[in-house]
C-alpha cells in the first residue's frame, strides 16, 4: 500500500514516513523544501534499508500531482505541507493563505478525480479558542484564531470536513496537534527551524548547543503552578504513531473525524527547562521576559477519542523527549546545514 506524503521532508512528515516504511506501506513524498533539507529523507531512508520516491515540487502545482497519481497506486494521501510559523502568518497573510489553502483545494481536487479519497490533514490545537476549561476535547469551542496560520488551519478543517459531508466517499481525518517536540532516538533525524527558533524545544536546545546566549521564558504571571505558559508536549515519535493509526482508522471508515494528538498532561515553560538540565546535564540559561502576545496560559488535550477510536496513545516521558531533542541537537548542531 502506498501512501502519498506532501511535507514529508519537514520535521514531523520525515518521522512519519520512517513509521509507514517500518510497517511496510511504501512512501512517495511531495515537497519543495521550502522550509526542509532532502537529507531528511535519506537518512530515513539509511534508517530503514528501504525507498522514498520524492517528488521536489509544490502540492499546488495540478499538473505534477496529476503526474504522481497517474504514476503510483496511492492509497491515501498524509497531507502535512503547509507553513507553519505564527509571526510570520502575521507579516505575510496572503502567502500563508495561498500556500495552505490552495495546497489543499489541488491536492482534493486531484484526489478527487483519480478517486483516492482517504486523506490525513495535520490540523493544530491552535484552531481551539481561548475560552475553552481545559483538558481540550474535539467538541470544544473552536475559532477565534488569532492569527492568519491558525485560521488556514480552521479554514482547512471547514472545506475538509464540508467535502466529506458532499461526498459520502471520502474518508478524512483530522489530526490536532499539541505541541510535537523531540526527535527519532537515532540522532539522525530532527527539527531544523530556519533563524530564529519561534517554538521553546529548539531554542533551549540552541542554547545548550551555544548557538544562542540564553531562553527568553514569555512570561511569569501565567495563572499556572509556577506563573509560566502550560503546554502539552508530545514526542514527535508518538505523533508518526498516530498518523499511522488515521491511516488504518482511515481505511475502515468513511466521513469526516477530528481527533487529538496529545499526551493530556501539561508542564510549564520551568518545568521543561528544569526536566531538560536534568536529563541532559546540560545548562540551559535563561531570564523572564514579557509575556508573548497571543499566548495563553495553558493548553493541554483530553486525548481519550485518540485513545478509544484510533487505538492510539502516546507512549513516551518527558525524559524521553528531552533526551532525544537533545541527543538530535548535539549530534547535529547546525541541524542539516553541516
Ligand atoms: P515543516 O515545515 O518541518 O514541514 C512542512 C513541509 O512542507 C516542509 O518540508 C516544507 O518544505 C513543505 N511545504 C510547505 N509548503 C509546501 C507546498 N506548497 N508544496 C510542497 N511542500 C510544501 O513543519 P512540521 O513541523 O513538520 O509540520 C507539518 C504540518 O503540521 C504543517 O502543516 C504544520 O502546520 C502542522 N503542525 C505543526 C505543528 C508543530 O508544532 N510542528 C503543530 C501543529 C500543526
Ligand atoms: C505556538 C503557536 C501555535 C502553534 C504551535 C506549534 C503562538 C502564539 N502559537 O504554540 O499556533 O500551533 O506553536 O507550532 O505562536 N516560550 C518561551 N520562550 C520561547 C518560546 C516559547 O517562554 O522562546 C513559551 C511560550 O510562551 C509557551 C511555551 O513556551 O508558553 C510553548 O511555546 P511554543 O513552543 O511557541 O508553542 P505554543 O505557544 O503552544
Amino acid at each position: 500500500m502506498n501512501i502519498l506524503v506532501t511535507g514529508g521532508a519537514g520535521y514531523i512528515g520525515s518521522h512519519t514516513c520512517l513509521k509507514l516504511l517500518e510497517q511496510g506501506y511504501g512512501v512517495i513524498v511531495i515537497d519543495n523544501l521550502c522550509n526542509s533539507n532532502p537529507k531528511s529523507l535519506d537518512r530515513v531512508c539509511a534508517l530503514t534499508g528501504k525507498d522514498i520516491t520524492f517528488y521536489e515540487g509544490d502540492v499546488r502545482d495540478e499538473a505534477l500531482l496529476r503526474k504522481i497519481f497517474a504514476t503510483h497506486e496511492i492509497t491515501a494521501v498524509i497531507h502535512f505541507a503547509g507553513l507553519k510559523a505564527v509571526g510570520e502568518s502575521v507579516a505575510q497573510p496572503w502567502r500563508y493563505y495561498d500556500n495552505n489553502l490552495n495546497s489543499t483545494l489541488v491536492l482534493t481536487k486531484v484526489m478527487s478525480e483519480t478517486g483516492v479519497k482517504r486523506l490525513i490533514f495535520s490540523s493544530s490545537a491552535t484552531v481551539y479558542s481561548g475560552d475553552n476549561q481545559m483538558p481540550l476535547r474535539e467538541d470544544s469551542h473552536t475559532g477565534g484564531c488569532t492569527n492568519p496560520y491558525g485560521w488556514t488551519k480552521y479554514m482547512t478543517e471547514q472545506i475538509l470536513s464540508g467535502l466529506a459531508h458532499a461526498d459520502k466517499d471520502w474518508s478524512i481525518v483530522l489530526l490536532r496537534y499539541f505541541n510535537p517536540i523531540g526527535a527519532h532516538e537515532s540522532g539522525l533525524i530532527g527539527e531544523d527551524p530556519r533563524g530564529i527558533p519561534n517554538n521553546l524545544m529548539p531554542y533551549i536546545t540552541q542554547v545548550a548547543v551555544g548557538r544562542r546566549e540564553k531562553l527568553s521564558v514569555f512570561g511569569n504571571d501565567y495563572a499556572t503552578h509556577d506563573g509560566t505558559g502550560v503546554r502539552d508536549y508530545i514526542h514527535v515519535v508518538d505523533l508518526a504513531a498516530g498518523h499511522v493509526a488515521a491511516v488504518k482508522y482511515a481505511a475502515a471508515n468513511t466521513g469526516c473525524e477530528v481527533f487529538n494528538l496529545g499526551t493530556g498532561t501539561g508542564y510549564s515553560v520551568l518545568d521543561m527547562v528544569g526536566a531538560f538540565v536534568k536529563a541532559n546535564n546540560v545548562a540551559v540559561p535563561y531570564q523572564i521576559v514579557d509575556r508573548r502576545p497571543g499566548d495563553l496560559d495553558e493548553c493541554y488535550a483530553d486525548p481519550t477519542k485518540s485513545e478509544r477510536m484510533l487505538n492510539w496513545r502516546a507512549e513516551k516521558s518527558l525524559e524521553d523527549m528531552c533526551r532525544d531533542a537533545w541527543n538530535w541537537q548535539s549530534k547535529n548542531p547546525m541541524g542539516y546545514g553541516e
